[in-house]
């Protein structure tokens, strides 16, 4: 019981529990804010065909969701990316200078940025792409076969360089800490969890199956995408594509 009640993530849990008297108090690291966004100004930018939404039944995407792991060799098509990605983090409506997605987020704050490895995909080169949340569309980071490398970093899992395509969760802590102090770590995570959700039933929709993937060696994913591990880390991914 004590290596229990000893642990970090216990230990983590109790100290970012809200209590009347913190409250009442307003006692809360003094954190500051981060841009609501990223852009990566100057990078190439690929457009992305208009989402073309599935009716799909939302029932029957719940009973048929299972993890894929094994894909059929097409690749991914720009139209499937597109829902894809409107799924897991699109605007769907603006609140004063908030706007809101598809996703919940805590305090409106979304926290999660989204890059892609492109492995396959109609018309876009294999390589490391960021979702620009505002535009849509795509923006270049490098270009190259990354599969095999993002599959080390993943303790060596096929799906990295099987699928055509893995979208990478980033999470910029800062957004969500700035208001909400170290308890903001807890809602980042549960925001990421809507966000991919969100993915793999829209995936589910459109025929596709994905796998979502926790078991990643964190700062080598950060590296092959560029992220310092502090301000902005990798803190979860999912594979795509058609299943085999
Ligand atoms: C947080 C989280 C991390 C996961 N990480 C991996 C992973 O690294 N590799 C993998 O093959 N499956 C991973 N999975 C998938 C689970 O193994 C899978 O969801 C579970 O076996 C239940 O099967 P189902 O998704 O088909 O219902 C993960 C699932 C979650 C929710």
């Amino acid at each position: 019981m004590p290596e229990y009640l000893e642990s970090l993530g216990i230990r983590f849990f109790e100290l970012t529990k809200h209590t009347r008297k913190e409250l009442f108090e307003r006692k809360r690291e003094a954190i500051s804010p981060s841009t609501p966004f990223k852009e990566y100004q100057g990078a190439k930018v690929v457009e992305l065909p208009e989402p073309l939404l599935s009716k799909e039944d939302i029932w029957n995407c719940l009973s048929k969701r299972r993890s894929v792991r094994k894909y059929k060799e097409r690749p991914i098509t720009p139209l499937e990316l597109s829902g894809l990605l409107w799924a897991s983090q699109g605007i769907t409506a603006r609140l004063s200078h908030y706007l809101l997605r598809t996703a919940p987020s805590a305090g409106a704050l979304y926290p999660i940025e989204t890059y892609l490895l492109v492995n396959s995909c109609d018309g876009i080169e294999s390589g490391i792409y960021h979702y620009h949340v505002v535009f849509g569309h795509l923006e270049e980071i490098k270009t190259g076969p990354f599969g095999k490398e993002l599959g080390e970093a993943s303790l060596g899992q096929p799906m990295c360089w099987q699928a055509p395509v893995v979208f990478i969760f980033s999470a910029v802590f800062r957004r969500t800490m700035s208001k909400y102090g170290s308890r903001g770590m807890r809602y980042v995570f549960l925001d990421c969890g809507h966000i991919c959700q969100n993915l793999l039933l829209a995936a589910t929709a459109l025929g596709l199956g994905g796998c979502p993937i926790g078991a990643f060696l964190d700062d080598e994913v950060n590296v092959l995408l560029g992220l310092d591990g502090v301000e902005e880390s990798v803190i979860y991914m999912a594979s795509i594509g058609e299943p085999k």
